[in-house]
């Protein structure tokens, strides 16, 4: 980049100077900001509409500008803006276009009582709105599809698992129902946080407000605001959006990771109960046999990516003085780069669960006996025995059918329940059905079948 005499730059009035040709590279945001263009534009349009309302530009001015603005955004659609040395920020760009497009005398109303201060800060909430918005869309139909699945695979039983030791058998579909809730909680977050971005920053000047009297609730309600932040100064320092956003990320990137962990453990030979699509794996360029599920690994993996993005970004804003500095700017690249990320996140992750296959044999399968102990502890509650003893006594039948040698607890003869403890009846034998625990916990939020199902419908109805 070649060095800068300051009368070039939009702030060069009382600068001689030129400055350090590294220091305009290290200041530059428009190779990050440039994303921005369109609420940059947008922005301005409306609020050259607020100042043509208290009388600062003519209709004739005004329209001059909206042509100007239109013809700047397409030149950013076709490629076809020309970047200049001096183009600090977007701001700055789309504002040096718009004199050499109109003309400098006009052009040069429009940031009358602006700052870029409430510009930026106004750019950044309408370019996170449109993101998260489109977000929730992909996240409501990444949800839906998870939904769709467990209807249609319902009757599969497999182990669930605590300590990721096989623990008590539940519905495959239920597994997929706990992300579900998980991802719709994500989507009912997003809107919430929302809005909260969708407040406006716009007529608050550098800091201390504007000098002309703008009607900023015009501002807020011309650029789709549900109204103007209350104070000028939080107006312009405010990055808390941008952090929930990140937090908002951050926290659906580590749902997204124990999603992928589980399925990864699934799909391993040693499971056997998943296997991913050949789009989503790939192969080992040296062992001729593997077959990696990659899609999910790396899943698991960006969760950390975006997770740096919000611990940076929170240490950027930590002690920062009131109102405007510039290590504000340093928002826009882990913002950007985390709803990068959590998009095509989303996308691959629906991309996963609608196209792998699943082994029932093998998830059925893995299903043993051991598993239905707290069944048989259950059995004797229901005849009336306080559950801490059934516990003991369940636990003395695992252990018999142990030093028996048998293969499971449901192998041991009446007679030998009995010798454990008499209230053991014929009927015990009704114990030892998965299908049947599964189907005992018809309790909101269990496994059997009709409380799935439940869950199933109650999160769709969320999702709109
Ligand atoms: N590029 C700057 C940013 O992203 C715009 C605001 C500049 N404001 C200033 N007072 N220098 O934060």
């Amino acid at each position: 980049m070649s060095q800068q005499p300051a009368e070039n730059k939009l702030w060069g009035g009382r600068f001689t100077g030129a400055t350090d040709p590294l220091m305009d590279l290290y200041n530059a945001s428009l190779p990050y900001d440039k994303i921005m263009y369109k609420a940059d534009l947008e922005g301005t349009k409306v609020y050259t509409e607020g100042l043509n309302k208290i009388n600062l530009l003519t209709k004739e001015e005004l329209s001059e500008i909206h042509r100007g603005l239109k013809e700047i955004e397409k030149e950013w659609e076709t490629n076809t803006f020309v970047e200049k040395a001096g183009d600090e920020d977007i701001h700055t760009a789309n504002e040096r276009r718009l004199g050499e497009i109109i003309g400098k005398h006009i052009a040069g109303k429009v940031h009358t009582g602006r700052s870029r201060n409430d510009q930026v800060a106004t750019d950044m909430r309408i370019y996170v709105r449109e993101r998260l918005t489109q977000l929730l869309q992909f996240l409501s139909e990444f949800v839906k599809t998870i939904l769709k699945r467990a209807e249609q695979e319902i009757d599969v039983l497999m182990p669930g698992y605590t300590h990721l030791q096989r623990a008590q058998p539940i519905r495959w579909s239920h597994w997929l129902s706990m992300y579900a809730t998980y991802f719709t909680e994500d989507f009912k977050r997003g809107k919430q946080i929302l809005q909260r971005v969708n407040q406006s920053p716009l007529g608050s000047g550098a800091l201390a407000g504007h000098p002309y009297g703008i009607d900023r609730e015009f501002l807020a309600q011309g650029l789709g605001f549900e109204a103007p932040i209350g104070n000028s100064l939080t107006a312009v320092s405010d990055r808390d959006f941008v952090v929930e956003t990140l937090f908002w990320s951050s926290l659906f990137m580590n749902h997204i990771s124990r999603f992928s962990e589980d399925l990864i453990i699934y799909s391993t030979a040693e499971f056997g109960f998943i296997q991913c699509a050949d789009a989503y794996s790939t192969g080992s360029s040296l062992m001729p046999q593997k077959k990696n599920p990659d899609s999910l690994e790396l899943l698991r993996g960006k969760s950390g990516r975006v997770f740096g993005s919000l611990a940076g970004f929170m240490m950027s804003l930590k002690s920062i003085p009131s109102t405007y500095n510039k290590d504000m700017q340093e928002d826009k690249e882990p913002l950007f780069d985390a709803l990068t990320t959590v998009e095509h996140s989303i996308l691959i992750a629906t991309g996963v669960i609608s196209t792998l296959s699943i082994n029932r044999e093998r998830m059925e399968g893995a299903l043993t006996m051991d598993m239905l102990a707290t069944d048989l502890a259950d059995y004797l509650v229901r005849k009336g025995v306080p559950f801490r003893e059934t516990h003991h006594i369940s636990g003395e039948c695992v252990r018999a059918a142990e030093e028996l040698k048998l293969s499971g607890i449901d192998q041991l003869t009446l007679e030998q329940f009995k010798n454990i403890d008499e209230r053991f009846n014929e009927d015990v034998k009704d114990v030892f059905d998965f299908e049947a625990s599964v189907e005992r916990r018809t309790a909101t939020g269990g496994a059997a079948k009709s409380a799935v199902l439940k869950q199933l419908k109650n999160l769709d109805s969320q999702l709109n």
